[in-house]
């Protein structure tokens, strides 16, 4: 084998040791780079005849292409093997089963919500909805809990920019402030009624919504629901609290022997109160009582703030807790699993 034949075969080692495009093109620089073997021999021909130089330079032309074709092929090769790498990786199995599109659904806390709506529409109750950013008047002032009052301290508020240094802003710590707002805008609406010394439609609505507290354990969430119930009229009763909270809990549990326990209690707000218990039926818990809402005989400073006369009307307040609800309901044992967003936990209660 002449010097220009091992040439090439070195060469042709060479490429095939490449195993990647960046190794192919050092290899390359070795044999036709400007320092390569190949530009060696062209500058080696100085010296040589005219005849000499052109049967020399065909002779290494020759060597040259054939370098150039074991390189060009070695390029397709390492081109090649790379889109089959990528191929395989991202290689389609059609024999998998297909994904299939996740169905949606309502939330459980939303769908406890719809059921307390339900049941207490065909009751008679009106639906209210009102803010989450709410005044310290309507939160506290105006439900008889003046500024340092001690029962303030019984709501861990979170405060928010906007108001003043007496009367601040904050997160509704209860719906109870519905009482006020929704009692108010009834008496604007009834007005000429009342001032022609008539009787006034009863207030009986509900206002469901989101409610806030500094507060965090397995029957404590910082964001929690809450859903009023109010009931005015001239002749409306403790004894009628207990009916229709009995009532609407037995036919939320589509259970006619459920026990609730009304336990004494204290709320500015009313007077007498009482705080609602309910025993939990099924799940890790059952047995355990677990207090679902406050109540009471509304206040007279509350009728007289929601602009009527506390010696003609009279009634009672609820403020329950849906999430609370909830948990009885599926046997769940940490209302803070309903607000982690885990699909897995949710998707159980469709
Ligand atoms: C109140 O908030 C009163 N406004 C209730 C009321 C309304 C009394 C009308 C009288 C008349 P309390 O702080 O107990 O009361 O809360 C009422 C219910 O909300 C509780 O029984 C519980 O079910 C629920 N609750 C309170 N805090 C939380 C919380 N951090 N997480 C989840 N649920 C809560
Ligand atoms: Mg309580």
């Amino acid at each position: 084998m002449n010097e220009l034949d091992s040439l090439v075969e070195s060469a042709a080692q060479l490429f095939a040791q490449a195993n990647t495009p960046a190794e192919l093109e050092n290899a390359k620089a070795q044999f036709l780079g400007k320092a390569g073997r190949v530009t060696e021999l062209m500058k080696g021909m100085a010296q040589l005849s005219v005849e000499e130089k052109k049967s020399r330079g065909a002779a290494i032309n020759v060597a040259k292409q054939a370098i150039e074709a074991e390189l060009t092929a070695r390029r397709q090769a390492l081109a090649d093997a790379e889109l089959q790498a990528q191929l395989k990786a991202e290689a389609l199995d059609v024999s998998l089963p297909g994904r299939q599109r996740g169905q949606g659904g309502l939330h459980p806390v939303s769908l406890t919500l719809e059921r307390i709506e339900r049941i207490f529409g065909s009751m008679g109750f009106d639906v209210a909805e009102g803010p989450e950013i709410e005044t310290d008047w309507f939160n506290f002032t105006a439900l008889n809990t003046p500024e340092d009052h001690p029962a303030r301290s019984m709501h861990d508020t979170f405060y928010v920019e906007g108001g003043t240094a007496t009367a601040p802003n904050l997160l509704r710590t209860h719906t109870s402030p519905m009482q006020i707002r929704h009692a108010v805008q009834h008496v604007k609406k009834h007005r000429a009624t009342l001032d022609a010394g008539q009787a006034m439609p009863e207030i009986r609505v509900i206002a469901p919504g989101r409610t806030y507290r500094v507060d965090s354990d397995a029957t404590h969430s910082p964001m929690f629901h809450q859903c009023e119930g109010l009931w005015i009229g001239e002749n409306v009763s403790f004894k009628d609290l207990k009916v229709i909270f009995t009532d609407f809990c037995r036919t939320f549990f589509e259970s006619d022997d459920l026990v609730l326990r009304f336990r004494p209690s204290f709320f500015p707000f009313t007077e007498p109160s009482a705080e609602i218990d309910i025993q939990f039926q099924t799940g890790p818990l059952a047995g355990r009582w677990l207090e679902v809402a406050g109540s009471g005989q509304v206040h007279p400073n509350v009728v007289r703030n929601m602009g009527l006369d506390p010696e003609k009307y009279i009634g009672f307040a609820f403020g329950m807790g849906p999430d609370r609800l909830t948990m009885l309901r599926y046997g769940v044992n940490d209302l803070r699993l309903f607000f982690d967003g885990d699909i897995r936990f949710l998707s159980q209660f469709q």
